[in-house]
């Protein structure tokens, strides 16, 4: 249970109807856009954006944890984002390095492990260790999986994977008739993550961009208005109240109390 009915009383102090029944998604996975309409919005150079973008992932990572959400996924850098402006990449990375300089003693003291997805081979040398560090030093974190995004493309995801189950074919590890859902899963860079329950967009484009595609099968959607620095605790305490109308059947019928 969220606790959510003393935040979410209406004014004459009733809790809504079904409130007390609301349940944390377990896992949250979130694409952070509108950095740069945020920044040029006001005059500023797409990078100021991308800096504001980092108080909401802290605000956001503490409520996550707050709300009881066992996996908060966040889409930090896709395989196709290296096409931007040499200089904005070069802004990007250096703000991966503050970030996870900074940020890992906090989420060490809040109990929260870090887990890294997508292609770090790309990644600039020094920020490949940092991200090594990162997960060593977070290792025994219990409360919240922070799962961050970097250089993550869900097709180059599922083509190394499938590259990988006909190597252990070819190996005799493996025939085509062992190959299972569970035997791709289980090659993707989530491998251990649950599917996420939950994908949130800002800025109110509506599509993937390549994120999660194996993994969202029977996800949930939600899209909303909001840039992403303008995103914050109570935007996600709304988004896991939309959540909560959701009526999840997976194919199946809904049984009847
Ligand atoms: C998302 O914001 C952050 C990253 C892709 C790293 P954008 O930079 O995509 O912002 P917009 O969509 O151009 O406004
Ligand atoms: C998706 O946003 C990638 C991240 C949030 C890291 P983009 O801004 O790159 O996606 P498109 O180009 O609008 O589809
Ligand atoms: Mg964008």
């Amino acid at each position: 249970m969220l606790g959510f009915n003393s935040k979410e009383k209406a004014a004459d102090g009733t809790v809504p109807e079904g409130a007390d029944d609301l349940k944390p998604p377990q896992h949250v996975a979130i694409i952070m856009d509108g950095n740069g309409r945020w920044a040029t919005k006001r005059g500023l150079p797409r990078i100021a954006g991308h800096k504001r973008g980092l108080n909401s992932v802290r605000k956001v990572t503490r409520e996550a944890k707050a709300l009881g959400i066992r996996y908060l996924t966040l889409f930090a850098f896709s395989t196709e984002n290296w096409l931007r402006p040499r200089e904005e990449v070069h802004g990007l990375m250096d703000l991966f390095r503050f970030y996870m300089r900074r940020e890992c003693k906090v989420l060490v003291s809040e109990g929260v492990r870090i887990k890294f997805i997508g292609d770090p081979s790309e990644m600039p040398e020094d920020i490949q260790k940092l991200m090594v560090e990162a997960e060593e030093l977070t290792a025994k974190g219990e409360v919240m999986t922070l799962v961050v995004a970097l250089n993550y493309g869900a097709r180059a995801e599922i083509v190394r994977a499938a590259a990988r189950i006909s190597e252990r074919v070819a190996a005799g590890e493996l025939t085509g008739n062992d190959i299972t859902e569970e035997t791709i899963s289980a090659e993707l860079t989530t491998s251990g993550i649950p599917d996420p329950d939950l994908i949130l967009r800002t800025s109110g484009e509506q599509r993937l961009s390549n994120f999660l595609l194996w993994q969202a099968a029977y996800t949930e959607f939600l899209f909303v208005d909001k840039h992403w620095p303008d995103f914050d605790q109570t935007s996600l305490r709304q988004a896991v109240i939309a959540y909560n109308t959701r009526d999840r059947r997976f194919g199946a019928v809904r049984k009847t109390a």
